[in-house]
């Protein structure tokens, strides 16, 4: 069962725009990230969360979007993303989050899985552009953007060999396919 949340959990980045995602549902997820492991347990991770068209819009033009596709420039509009939580550091707790939002963000993702939806985590956007937008206050700084939405396209993933490469990519049918690297070569005593 977790396996098969697992795999369902891919990277999405195109969405049916019209299927909205509650605030409701967006706190329940947050609330689930709340049970995450924490560094010293200091907890310094806090949340923005978004699901309105406009302020949808104005985050949505901060984002960059899957890199290696380069001739793509992201979705289109009513493929965009429905909801989005932007993941905070509270630096008055810590200036040291080590990987919280690894944590936080994956529990996110699952909860979002497990009711439908889909994501993308985002590292690549404007950070004064998005400060600008969600009035981050003085204290706290942007770690990563989680993208979300329902669903609008099939990611399949296949196993790769050292030498090839990691690159995602999409076929003829925009079906997009993302490269894993074998069990066999990522433990390093399997002998
Ligand atoms: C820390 C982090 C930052 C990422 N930043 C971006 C990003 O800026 N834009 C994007 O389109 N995808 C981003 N991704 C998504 C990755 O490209 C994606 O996880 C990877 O291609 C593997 O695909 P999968 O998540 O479906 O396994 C990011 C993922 C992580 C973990």
């Amino acid at each position: 069962m977790l396996k098969e949340l697992l795999l369902k959990n891919r990277s999405y980045r195109r969405f049916y725009q019209s299927e909205t995602i509650s605030k409701e549902t967006l706190l329940d997820f947050i609330n689930l990230a709340r049970f995450a492991p924490s560094a010293k347990n200091s907890q310094p991770l806090k949340y923005y969360i978004s699901n309105s068209e406009t302020t949808n819009s104005k985050i949505f033009s901060t984002l960059s979007w899957a890199g290696y596709l380069t001739d793509w420039d992201g979705p289109i509009e009513g493929e965009q993303p429905s909801a989005y939580i932007v993941v905070l550091l509270d630096k008055n707790i810590t200036e040291n989050n080590f990987c919280d939002h690894g944590f936080a963000i994956q529990t996110i993702l699952l909860a979002a899985v497990e009711k439908g939806f889909g994501g993308c985590t985002i590292a690549a956007f404007n950070k004064t552009k998005l400060s600008k937008i969600i009035n981050t206050p003085e204290n706290m700084q942007e770690l990563l953007v989680i993208a979300l939405g329902k669903p609008k396209e099939t990611v399949n993933i296949y196993e790769i060999s050292d030498n090839e490469s990691i690159k995602y990519w999409r076929d003829e049918n925009k079906i997009h396919k993302v490269p894993k690297r074998k069990l066999i070569d990522i433990v390093i005593n399997k002998n």
